[in-house]
């Protein structure tokens, strides 16, 4: 089914600032082929047999957690999960001691979420294992945003010119970020938009447009991605109310009256009410729930395409 000899320049997945575009082609063809194994009688390929995955979590998650480990089941891996709670890092173990530890059980892939930037890259000088970053601080989330991509290509012939606006709390926002990278490199026109106190400073040198007018945003654009408002990353508050938030830069049906071909994005979790109005949420041009099953196609395929770099990798017979 999955083409052989095709393979990614990166042994990991930190982020998407350095994938190229054919990487990011080759990730969304191979996550298109893979999601037809979800609609099976029986969903389950040989694919990863004999490789040892760990996901380590030291953040909450609901969709980045069960996706991965749905994908990993999905591709027949051996999978161990690591939450901080109840481990040794409330002992005061730290991630490298941690991370060392569990690699001398013998595992060939390491999934990490954690609340430091940079704290995936920092896993790759620990441990000898394949790492994929499910989400670092504000820095990047990678797979949030490939199966962002792999759910806009499911609604657009091409990324080339299309117009996404990403509006909320920019700067806490690792999805955003990799968005932003993702969606310039496949030729996407990207606007961001949220209030001044969210919003990076210098953030137009990324090739973006900026605008603290949802109005703005929206015009001509065709898909708009709504931010989680994270108010457990604010040290401060950064808007007076939530519902000043919401009637400022929360999406609202008149919007969708007055944008009738306008995709909506989200995330998640999502604060109803806030960054969407909750009629919006479950209206049909949101989609939503698409993402989070877009989400076990892509990181099977991320998985599948960085299992060629794990080392003296056997054969499906261990041979
Ligand atoms: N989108 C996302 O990362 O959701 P979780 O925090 O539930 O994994």
């Amino acid at each position: 089914m999955i083409e052989q000899g095709e393979g990614l320049r990166h042994r990991h997945l930190l982020g998407l600032a350095t994938y190229e575009a054919d990487e990011l082609e080759l990730i969304l063809r191979t996550a298109r082929q893979f999601r037809e194994v979800l609609y099976r009688r029986i969903r389950r390929v040989p694919t990863l047999r004999g490789i040892t995955i760990v996901n380590l979590f030291f953040e909450p998650s609901t969709r980045t957690r069960i996706s991965f480990e749905l994908a990993e089941k999905r591709l027949s891996a051996d999978t161990i999960n690591f939450s901080k709670s109840g481990s040794s890092v409330s002992k005061g173990e730290t991630l490298k001691d941690t991370a060392q530890n569990i690699e001398a059980m013998k595992v060939d892939m390491a999934v990490i979420r954690h609340q430091s930037p940079g704290a995936a890259h920092f896993l790759t000088q620990c441990v000898d294992a394949v790492v994929v970053n499910a989400g670092d601080g504000a820095h990047e989330h990678p797979t949030q945003a490939l199966l962002d991509l792999l759910t806009v290509s499911d609604n657009f012939d091409s990324f080339d010119g299309l117009n996404v606006s990403i509006v909320g709390d920019i700067t806490h926002s690792r999805v955003a970020r990799s968005n932003v990278h993702a969606l310039r490199t496949l030729g996407a026109n990207v606007t961001l938009c949220g209030p001044r106190t969210m919003m990076p400073r210098e953030v137009e040198s990324l090739g973006v447009r900026v605008t603290h007018r949802l109005d703005e945003a929206l015009e001509g654009c065709d898909v708009a991605m709504a931010l989680r408002i994270q108010l457990e990353r604010q040290g401060a508050s950064l808007f007076p109310t939530l519902r000043e938030y919401h009637n400022t830069f929360g999406i609202q049906m008149d919007h969708l009256e007055r944008h009738p071909d306008l995709l909506i994005m989200h995330p998640g979790p999502v604060n109803r009410g806030v960054e969407l109005a909750s009629e919006v949420v479950d209206h049909e041009r949101a989609v939503i729930l698409d993402q989070v099953t877009n989400g076990v196609a892509v990181r099977m395929a991320v998985l599948y395409l960085l299992s060629g770099s794990v080392e003296n990798r056997t054969g499906e017979d261990g041979e």
